[in-house]
Order: C-alpha cells, then sequence, then structure tokens
C-alpha cells in the first residue's frame, strides 16, 4: 500500500536509470523483445519454448541504464518488469509482430531477443479438446518472421539458437532477414542459452567479423552487444525528414549523431543520392549546420516533398 518500500530490484533499477541518463544510448529509442510466445492450440493449451526471457530482459534493462529510452515487447515469463521500461505484454506470435511494427515506427534500434515460435497451430479450437482415445494430430503453419519483414531504418538485430554449425547459420540468418549483427548461442551448452543466468555467445556483423565471447552473464553479453550497436549508430544512418513548412528538423534524440563529422557526406534522398561536401563555415555538422543545411537542400531540390527522407551517411 501507499508508505511501502518499493521493491529493492526496482529502486536499484531506478537509480542506475538515473545514473544513466546521459550514457551512450541517451536519446535513443531502444525495442528489445523478450521471452517465447505461446501459440493457442485451445482455450487452455498452448505451444511454446523454453525461453526465460532472460537475455533480452538483460538487454533492456542494460539499454535503460545507457540513457535510452526502451520498449520491451515481451511474451509471458517469470520475471518481473523492470522499472523504467515500457513493457508491452503478448502473448503469440502475431501479436508480437503487431506490437513491433507499432513502436519501431519511431526507434533507432530493433533487438530481438525473443523465441518466437516458427510454427502455430493452423486453427485454434474454440472449446477445449477433450481426451480421446487415439492420438491428436494437429496442423501446423508457419508464424510469421517479424526480423525478417519488418520495415523501418532503424538497426536491426537478431538472435540465433543453434545447435550445430553455429556461425554458418547465423551468417546465413544475418543475410536472410537483413540484419547489422547477430547474436549466436550453442543451446547444447549447458550453461548457455535457454533459462540460465549466463551465455557463451558470438557476435557477428554485416561485414563478416566475428567476436567469440566467453562465458559471462547475460546482463554483460547485454553491454557488450550495445558497445556494438552504439558502434554502428555512430557510424551510419541517420535520418530526417522535411516536415511540413516553414521548419525542417529532424528526429528528437538523433542530433548527438551529428556531431564531429567532417568530410563529405552522401544523402540518400528519394530522388536519388546528393552528395555534398563539408563546409567549414558550419564548423562541423552539429544541429545547426545540419538544419541550415537541410533548408539549402530543400531550395536546391524543390522536387523533394514535405516527408521525403533524407539519409545521411
Ligand atoms: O530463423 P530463426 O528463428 O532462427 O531466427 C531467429 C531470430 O529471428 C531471432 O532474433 C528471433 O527473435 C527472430 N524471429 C522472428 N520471427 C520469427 C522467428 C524468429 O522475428 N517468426
Amino acid at each position: 500500500g501507499l508508505g511501502r518500500l518499493a521493491d529493492i530490484k526496482d529502486i536499484i533499477g531506478s537509480i542506475c536509470q538515473v545514473l544513466g541518463r546521459s550514457g551512450d544510448l541517451a536519446g535513443k529509442h531502444i525495442v528489445v523483445t523478450a521471452g517465447g510466445t505461446q501459440e493457442p492450440i485451445d482455450p487452455v493449451r498452448y505451444l511454446s519454448n523454453r525461453s526465460s526471457g532472460k537475455m533480452g530482459y538483460a538487454l533492456a534493462e542494460a539499454a535503460r541504464d545507457r540513457g535510452a529510452k526502451v520498449t520491451l515487447v515481451t511474451a509471458p515469463t517469470s520475471l518481473p518488469e523492470p522499472v523504467g521500461v515500457d513493457v508491452i505484454q503478448v502473448g503469440t506470435a502475431q501479436e508480437m509482430r503487431q506490437a513491433v511494427e507499432n513502436v519501431t515506427l519511431r526507434s533507432d534500434a530493433l533487438i530481438m531477443a525473443a523465441a518466437v515460435a516458427d510454427y502455430r497451430p493452423l486453427k485454434a479450437a474454440k472449446d477445449k479438446i477433450k481426451k480421446g482415445k487415439t492420438g491428436l494430430t494437429l496442423e501446423l503453419e508457419c508464424t510469421p518472421d517479424i526480423l525478417g519483414t519488418v520495415k523501418g531504418n532503424f538497426i536491426k538485430v537478431g538472435f540465433a539458437a543453434e545447435s550445430s554449425n553455429l556461425v554458418e547459420n547465423a551468417r546465413e540468418k544475418l543475410k536472410q532477414k537483413g540484419l547489422a549483427l547477430i547474436v549466436a548461442n550453442d543451446i547444447t551448452a549447458g550453461d548457455s542459452g535457454f533459462g540460465t543466468d549466463t551465455n557463451r555467445v558470438t557476435i557477428i556483423d554485416r561485414e563478416g567479423k566475428i567476436e567469440s565471447l566467453p562465458l559471462m552473464s547475460k546482463r554483460k553479453v547485454a553491454d557488450r552487444l550495445l558497445d556494438k550497436v552504439v558502434g554502428l549508430s555512430e557510424e551510419t544512418i541517420v535520418y530526417c525528414s522535411l516536415r511540413e513548412e516553414p521548419r525542417i528538423g529532424f528526429s528528437k534524440g538523433q542530433e548527438p549523431l551529428f556531431s564531429k563529422r567532417k568530410g563529405t557526406l552522401i544523402l540518400e534522398t528519394a530522388i536519388g543520392n546528393i552528395t555534398v561536401s563539408y563546409n567549414p563555415k558550419y564548423d562541423e555538422f552539429g544541429p545547426r549546420g545540419v538544419s541550415k543545411w537541410l533548408k539549402w537542400l530543400k531550395k536546391n531540390h524543390p522536387e523533394l516533398k514535405a516527408g521525403d527522407k533524407v539519409r545521411l551517411q
């Protein structure tokens, strides 16, 4: 009731969040998914998997503690909701897809740690299926591939739980799903993967670089992965929209990405690529410089419409 001391875990979580406000993910919106989806067979039974959600929850907390606004889209788990994180509870793969599509509209990164069921019953029975004398055959269909089909201008990170050919299989998934990074874990090891507090993972990037991390807590794995996400967001992709008159702006939280950029920038626009050289007059491509520069762009390229995306590289 009122006046009762908050849970210690929540107090620590809130402190970490406050201390991390100016961390390296400040101003970023990170979407994390967690848990194993549940695909109903009838009103009381479902198909699911052994995911505990621990990796995803650790990621959500780590991103929060580095200053990010975090949305955690979670299938059912037995874990408490982390404080300072927007939590969206979902059940099925279809619900997870809907939630992910909604919340990634304005996000900087999507990290899919959820174990999404690959199959679901073609039809969930309306009433509880009665026990019969013979066996029961369920017809299954594929669930939507959320990570492989979600669209948007954010960094996509996937997980690959593998029991053989770890690196090759993970690499294939990275390519297939158009990911920036994939985290492969060997689920045959007892101290790693499903349900444990520790994980031993290999992180693979788009260039094929492989980093095999030793066994460590899921929280440490989360931070090592976020280090890479930070690196990626610094080196690439900022999206700006030419808004309705009279202002030209860019999404909140993206400003820090503009600083300390020199040399030539390439604008990938709705009308093709436009190359712009660094202008010493603006000193740096800080928010003010970029804003002036987008005005220049609009004046010189009137064919760009309000709402068109402009990408700085
Ligand atoms: O293809 P596979 O299921 O091994 O890929 C794993 C990655 O893809 C994970 O990041 C998982 O969250 C995501 N995934 C998905 N939708 C599915 C299946 C997996 O987003 N239907």
